[in-house]
């Protein structure tokens, strides 16, 4: 394994986990509506998952003697959004983080405990893509019987 490469790794992928725990904060704060109970605990939910994620390359960042990012990588600030607009938001994000967490994998091939962290990172991302997909069906459509 080439640590260099794999600690760079970590701490984009820190950085992303920090843009995504305060875009979820964010619309925790912001949305309203009817619906507002429902999605401040889903957006508070998976901005405490994003933290969980944070946590664990933190840590790991720090026990591979590198030095964890206090950076974030994006600022999201579109303004006023529609229910619809955060939850397209987040999904693109949270696909564009699988996506990397994915090609990352092939880093740590050759170190197991490694190679499971970012394995049990990519299911709990694909949850988080699934979830936000739910929610973004309609619902007054019948389900397609498979
Ligand atoms: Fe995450
Ligand atoms: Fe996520």
């Amino acid at each position: 394994m080439d640590k260099k490469k794999v600690l760079e790794a970590l701490n984009l992928d820190l950085e992303h986990e920090m843009s995504a725990m305060i875009r979820y904060l964010h619309h925790s704060f912001i949305v309203t509506g009817p619906l507002r109970g429902t999605l401040v605990n889903m957006f508070r939910t998976k901005a405490r998952e994003s933290m969980d994620h944070a946590i664990t390359l933190g840590e790991k960042i720090t026990a591979l003697g590198g030095h964890p990012s206090v950076k974030i990588q994006e600022i999201y600030e579109p303004g006023d959004q529609t229910i619809e607009e955060m939850l397209e938001e987040n999904l693109e994000c949270e696909r564009k983080h699988l996506d990397m967490y994915e090609k990352q994998l092939n880093l740590v091939q050759d170190n197991t405990p490694l190679r499971l962290m970012f394995e049990q990172v990519i299911v709990e991302e694909t949850a988080h893509i699934e979830d936000l997909e739910m929610y973004l069906r309609d619902s007054n459509k019948k389900m397609a019987k498979v």
